[in-house]
């Protein structure tokens, strides 16, 4: 059984729906704190032929995340494959800084270390014990490029981002032994709901951005869901504690 967090629109969405089509899941845990779009998809996913159920819970809810999970594996069965993908900085999207770090005040850190750090160490923490047990497990996180290169636009993000992809390279470590794979997958811009404003820009800005991507467009859902797929189906068993970017050639990874 698969859990994708956020998995309401965007990037999620894409990916759990992938994970169905391509038989990769056939329960699938649909993730998103907002419930509306949870049920919306899992209806989809279960017209598809898939199990699916709805979760909406906050992953920066600790107890909630636990309380679902439970929930999930009493009625499913274990969770062998979690992507950690809600991310931004919750409720506002996907919104640039608003002040220099300098300026700003720890509150203002608070949306950006919830969802894009503790969450996955919540959801992590929350099924990687069955994997354990079960001696199989496939953890995808979501980074971005920010948490890589480091986006001055985007400062405690870029940090939490990085967070989560040193916390997925330990847990990695720690749990190879018992065939459970930690992995990232690191996006660079990627038309989502997130990013709506991608398609109100202008020719001129839009080249602009484009001019730091070999590949000249943005990314879509589908480009960053084959690589999370491939991370959380059986074959790629032998790799762990790696950040794949997809990214349009934006950056490398040696
Ligand atoms: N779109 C991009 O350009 C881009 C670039 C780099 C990284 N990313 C990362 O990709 C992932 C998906 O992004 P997207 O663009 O599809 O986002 P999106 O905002 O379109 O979708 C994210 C979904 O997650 C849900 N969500 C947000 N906070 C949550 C929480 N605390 N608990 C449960 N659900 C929550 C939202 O309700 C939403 O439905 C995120 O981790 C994001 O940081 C996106």
């Amino acid at each position: 059984m698969a859990l994708v967090t956020g998995a309401g629109q965007g990037v999620g969405r894409q990916t759990v729906t992938d994970l169905v089509r391509r038989g990769i899941a056939g329960r699938v845990v649909v993730n998103d704190y907002v419930a509306d779009r949870a049920e919306t998809v899992a209806e989809e996913l279960r017209d598809l032929g898939a199990e699916a159920i709805a979760a909406p819970f906050d992953v920066t809810d600790g107890p909630a995340v636990q309380e679902a999970v439970a929930r999930a594996t009493a009625e499913f069965g274990g969770i062998d494959i979690l992507v950690n993908n809600a991310g931004n900085s919750g409720t506002a999207g996907h919104a640039q800084d608003q002040t220099a770090f300098w300026e700003s005040a720890p509150s203002d850190w608070l949306p950006w270390i919830g969802v894009n750090f503790t969450g996955v160490l919540h959801c992590t923490h929350a099924v990687v014990g069955g994997m354990v047990e079960r001696r199989y497990g496939r953890i995808v996180t979501v980074i971005s490029e920010a948490g890589r290169v480091g986006e001055p636009n985007y400062v405690v993000y870029s940090g939490a981002k990085a967070g989560a992809a040193g916390f997925t390279r330990a847990i990695g470590g720690a749990a190879g032994r018992y065939g459970v794979t930690a992995n990232c997958v690191s996006l660079g811009a990627t038309r989502t709901p997130a990013t709506a404003q991608i398609d109100e820009m202008d020719d001129k800005t839009t080249r602009r951005i484009l001019s730091g991507y070999a590949v000249k467009r943005f990314g879509e859902s589908a480009d960053a869901s084959a690589a999370i797929c491939f991370f959380a189906g059986e074959d790629a068993g032998w790799i762990t504690k790696q950040t794949l970017p997809v990214n349009g050639g934006y950056s490398n990874a040696l």
